[in-house]
C-alpha cells in the first residue's frame, strides 16, 4: 500500500500524464489536486492519443476513481466536452468524481485573464488564457462560485446575480469589453450544473475511505514546481500550488497520508509562456530539441504555442528535490537527445552583472533574470534509445548522462521514458518501494 504524489519538477509538460498513466495501473484513486484547464496532459495508449485538461489521466483504466479535487478550478464547458469526448471514444466515465469545493471558472474569468495579460504589455505572463488566475483570485477574495453552488440552481442564481454586475464594472470600465448578461450566464451555467451534478461529491471523504480500506492513491500534479505560486519563478508562475505539499491541501487529506513523492523531469528543459529561462537555446539547437515534425513535437498541448526549449538545469532540479521532498525521479524524453553530438547540463549560474556564482536558485527575481548558465558538457550517444527496455540496453553515454544527473541531484532515477507510448519505458528501480529517500532519517 502506498500513496504517491507525482509532481512536475520543471516548468510543466514534463510528461506527467505518461508517468501517471503507467503508475495508475496499481492505484485505486487518481486525484488531480490543483490547476485547471491550463493543463494539457497527453497519454498515448493502444494507438490512441488522449489529451486531458481536467480529468486525471487514470480515467483510462476501468474500475478506478478519477478525482478532480477541491484545490482545482473547473471550466464546466471544458469538463463536459472532455467527458463527451471520452464517451465517444468508448471510455467509461462512471469513476469520475468532482469535488463540491472546486471553484468554477466563469466567462468573466476568461475575459479578464485574456484582457489582463494583454494589458501587462512587455510584462505579460503569457498565460494559457483559461481564466486560471482570475478564478483563483476570486477564490482567495471570497468571490468564487464553487461546484456545490453550480449544481444548486438557487445558490447559483443568487451568486450570478450578485457577481456578474460587479464583474461588468471591471469588464466595461477597465478593459472596454462588453458586459455579460446575468440571466444568460445563469441559464448557461445552470445547465452545466445539471449535467455535472451526478459527478459532484465530497471527494475528500471518498479518498479518506479508500485510504482506510488500504487502497492506493495517486496524486497527479499539473504544471510544475517552477510554476508554483509560492515556490516558482514568481511572477511568471501559475496561480496554484503544484508542489507536492499542494497535494494535501488540494485533495483534502493530511500529510501523514503521503508515502512517496516522485518528481518528473524531461531530459532537457522546456517552458511555455514568458519568464526567465537560463538554459534556453535558440535557432538550430532549439529546432533539434523541439523535434519539429514528429508526433512528440514541443508544442503546447493546451494552447498550441511552440515550447521554449533548453538544456537540463540541475540548479532548478536540485531546488525541486528540496521543495517537494522528492524520493526519486522519472526522466522522460531521453530519446529526444538521441541525435545530439554533445549534451549540456547546467550545474551553476553566473550573475552577468556581478560575476557571483549560484549553485542554488537565486532568491531574487532580479538576479535570476540576468544569470547565465555554467555548463558541464557530456558526449552524446548518437543512437536510438527508443527500443531500449532496460538500463543495460541504453548506450554507454546515455547511462553516463543519467548517472551524472543522479550525482548532481543526489536523487535516484527510477524511471526513464524513451518514447511516447506506455511500452517506451525503462523501470530502473521500483518507483514506489525503491531505496530510501534522500531525506530519510536514519
Ligand atoms: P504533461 O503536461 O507533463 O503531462 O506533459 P505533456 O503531455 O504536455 O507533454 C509531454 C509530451 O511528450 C506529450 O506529447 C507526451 O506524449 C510526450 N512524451 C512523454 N514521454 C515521452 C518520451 O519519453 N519521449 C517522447 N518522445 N515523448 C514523450
Ligand atoms: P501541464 O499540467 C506548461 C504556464 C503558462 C504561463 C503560466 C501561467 O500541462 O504541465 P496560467 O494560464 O496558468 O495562468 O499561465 O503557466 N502553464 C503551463 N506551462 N504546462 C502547463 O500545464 C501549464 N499550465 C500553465 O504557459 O506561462
Ligand atoms: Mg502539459
Amino acid at each position: 500500500m502506498a500513496n504517491v504524489v507525482l509532481v512536475g519538477a520543471q516548468w510543466g509538460d514534463e510528461g506527467k500524464a505518461k508517468v501517471t498513466d503507467l503508475l495508475a495501473k496499481n492505484a485505486h484513486v487518481i486525484v488531480r489536486y490543483q490547476g485547471g484547464s491550463n493543463a494539457g496532459h497527453t497519454v498515448a495508449v493502444d494507438g490512441e492519443i488522449y489529451k486531458f485538461h481536467l480529468i486525471p489521466s487514470g480515467i483510462l483504466y476501468k474500475d478506478k476513481f478519477a478525482v478532480i479535487g477541491p484545490g482545482t478550478v473547473i471550466d464546466p464547458k471544458i469538463l463536459l466536452s472532455e467527458i463527451e469526448d471520452l464517451k465517444r471514444r468508448g471510455i467509461a466515465v462512471g469513476g469520475l468524481k468532482v469535488s463540491t469545493a472546486a471553484h468554477v471558472t466563469m466567462p468573466y474569468h476568461l475575459a479578464i485573464d485574456q484582457a489582463e495579460d494583454r494589458g501587462r504589455g512587455t510584462k505579460k505572463i503569457g498565460t494559457t488564457g483559461r481564466g486560471i488566475g482570475p478564478t483563483y483570485a476570486d477564490k482567495a477574495d471570497r468571490f468564487g462560485i464553487r461546484m456545490a453552488d453550480l449544481i444548486d440552481p438557487i445558490e447559483l442564481e443568487e451568486r450570478v446575480n450578485w457577481l456578474v454586475p460587479r464583474k461588468n464594472v471591471i469588464l466595461e470600465r477597465l478593459y472596454s469589453l462588453p458586459p455579460e448578461d446575468p440571466k444568460k450566464v445563469y441559464e448557461e451555467y445552470r445547465e452545466y450544473g445539471e449535467k455535472l451534478k451526478p459527478f459532484v461529491t465530497d471527494t475528500s471523504a471518498l479518498i479518506f475511505d479508500a485510504i482506510k480500506n488500504k487502497k492506493n492513491i495517486l496524486f497527479e500534479g499539473a504544471q510544475g514546481t517552477l510554476l508554483d505560486l509560492d515556490h516558482g519563478t514568481y511572477p511568471y508562475v501559475t496561480s496554484s500550488n503544484p508542489v507536492a505539499g499542494g497535494a494535501c491541501i488540494g485533495a483534502g487529506i493530511g500529510p501523514t497520508v503521503v508515502d512517496r513523492v516522485i518528481g518528473i523531469s524531461k531530459a532537457y528543459t522546456t517552458r511555455v509562456g514568458e519568464g526567465p529561462f537560463p538554459t534556453e537555446v535558440f535557432g538550430r539547437e532549439a529546432d533539434e530539441l523541439r523535434a519539429t515534425g514528429t508526433t512528440w513535437a514541443e508544442f503546447g498541448t493546451t494552447t498550441g504555442r511552440p515550447r521554449r526549449v533548453g538544456w537540463l538545469d540541475a540548479v532548478l532540479l536540485k531546488y525541486a528535490v528540496r521543495v517537494n521532498g522528492l524520493d526519486c525521479l522519472a526522466v522522460t524524453k531521453l530519446d529526444v537527445l538521441d541525435s545530439m553530438e554533445e549534451i549540456n547540463i547546467c550545474i551553476a549560474y553566473e550573475d552577468t552583472l556581478t560575476g557571483a556564482k549560484y549553485y542554488d536558485l537565486p532568491l531574487f527575481s532580479g538576479v535570476f533574470k540576468r544569470v547565465k548558465p555554467i555548463y558541464e558538457t557530456l558526449p552524446g550517444w548518437k543512437s536510438s534509445t527508443n527500443e531500449c527496455r532496460t538500463r543495460e540496453e541504453l548506450p554507454e553515454n546515455a547511462k553516463k548522462y543519467l548517472n551524472r544527473i543522479q550525482e548532481l541531484l543526489d536523487t535516484s532515477i527510477a524511471i526513464v521514458s524513451v518514447g511516447q507510448k506506455r511500452e517506451h519505458t525503462i523501470i530502473i528501480e521500483d518507483p514506489i518501494h525503491g531505496p530510501k529517500r534522500v531525506l530519510q532519517k536514519t
